[in-house]
């Protein structure tokens, strides 16, 4: 069988690696051609990822690049066309909920070839998001859907989709963490190669990440969040790896002067190992990313949620995760608890197990076995 698997943006790439390495391990059965569509391109927000996960390099780049959700959305459609035309695959394969999934998985679906989605099933129920108009559309035209929850199967059975086509994995992206966590790169190490060795964190520190747009598109919020991470920093510092989109919005809206306090270390986007570093040895982390809230679940690390609402309700039921949205009060209030108490306790879901991959390269020849027989 060939599979054509796709990526396009950072959090894609410690979901495909897994799977990449689990098709290998099946030897002749599987033939997986790897396609980047280019959405992240710097080396901060793509190489850096490819080299620390032993991601073999994409055969096939699409070099999109960034612009509105339109244009980039379209860009990828144009252009992977003809990439799919030339693959002769048997199924194509997407992760996740960024633009580059669904684009891809609308034109493979559209040409006849049978779409796989992995991570299928998380609701927000915040159609704000551009990530959850991404999940509803792909899950709907996905020929086999791979759940990280068990969760998921009653949000997608809501809208209308048939259980035969959903398999329950479990999550991938914690194949990766398990993985490499005995390679993660700590902080004294970080502060060294960036010349910070300064930073105090003798009383342990926070870890920072926000990229949202309806978190960092607005001045008002972002400057309210900021405040906020600011007073944190006055009890424990505070660790902020910036995310492009966010560096660019806070230099735009003249916040820099907020967090330029020596409490608050600035570093650029940082590689994977790194990161997985950082949270491991967190007090607590704030975030407004998916994939954290399910990696500080595994770790057994506090996360509070600077959003509203979270596609990934199982952090909150069984992990480590509190949503705490964007007011200020609710923020330091779920902060003080977890300096207090050491915050929220939590256990690890059902198939988080560092095995979703070689489940979801079992399944998956087993239906393309049965389908190829079928015609
Ligand atoms: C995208 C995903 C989001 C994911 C996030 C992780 C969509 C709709 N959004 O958001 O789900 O959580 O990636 O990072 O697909 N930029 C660079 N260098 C890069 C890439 C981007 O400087 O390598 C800057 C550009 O100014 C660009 C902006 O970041 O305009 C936003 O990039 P884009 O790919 O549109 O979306 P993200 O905000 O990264």
């Amino acid at each position: 069988h060939r599979i054509l698997c796709i990526v396009g943006a950072r959090p894609n790439f410690m979901k495909i690696a897994p799977i990449m390495a689990a098709f290998a391990a099946l030897g002749d059965k599987v033939q997986a051609t790897l396609l980047h569509t280019g959405q992240h391109y710097d080396v901060a927000m793509n190489h850096q990822y490819f080299e620390a996960l032993g991601i073999p390099s994409p055969d096939i780049n699409l070099e999109i690049g960034s612009g509105s959700h339109a244009v980039q959305t379209a860009a990828v459609m144009h252009h992977f066309e003809p990439a799919l035309d030339a693959a002769d695959a048997s199924a194509v394969l997407v992760v996740g909920d960024v633009n580059s999934t669904l684009a891809c998985a609308l034109v493979a679906t559209k040409k006849g070839v049978p779409v796989i989605h992995v991570e299928a099933g998380l609701r927000s129920y915040d159609r704000a998001m551009p990530e959850e108009i991404n999940r509803i559309l792909t899950d709907q035209i996905s020929d086999i859907l791979f759940t990280t929850e068990a969760g998921a199967l009653d949000n997608l059975t809501r809208e209308g989709i048939d259980a035969s086509r959903v398999r329950f994995v479990g999550n991938v992206m914690i194949d990766t963490l398990r993985l490499n966590l005995p390679r993660a790169i700590k902080l004294p190490q970080i502060l060294e190669a960036n010349d910070r060795s300064g930073f105090d964190h003798a009383g342990g520190y926070a870890v920072l990440t926000l990229h949202r747009p309806s978190n960092v598109d607005d001045p008002e919020v972002l400057q309210k969040l900021l405040q906020t991470v600011r007073t944190i920093s006055d009890t424990l510092p505070v660790v902020f790896p910036l995310h492009p989109r966010t560096r660019g919005m806070i230099e735009k809206f003249g916040l820099s002067g907020l967090i330029d306090i020596p409490q608050i270390l600035q570093l650029p986007p940082m590689g994977y190992l790194e990161m997985l570093g950082l949270m491991q040895d967190a007090r607590v982390v704030l975030t407004d990313s998916g994939g954290i809230q399910e990696e500080t679940t595994a770790l057994g690390v506090p996360c509070i949620t600077l959003r509203n609402n979270t596609e990934r309700p199982i952090t909150v039921d069984q992990g480590t995760n509190t949503i705490a949205g964007q007011d200020p009060e609710k923020i330091l209030e779920i902060f003080r608890d977890v300096m207090a108490h050491g915050g929220k306790a939590g256990r690890v879901p059902e198939f988080w197990d560092g095995h979703a991959a070689d489940r979801i390269a079992q399944e998956l020849c087993v239906w393309l076995d049965q389908r190829r027989n079928a015609t």
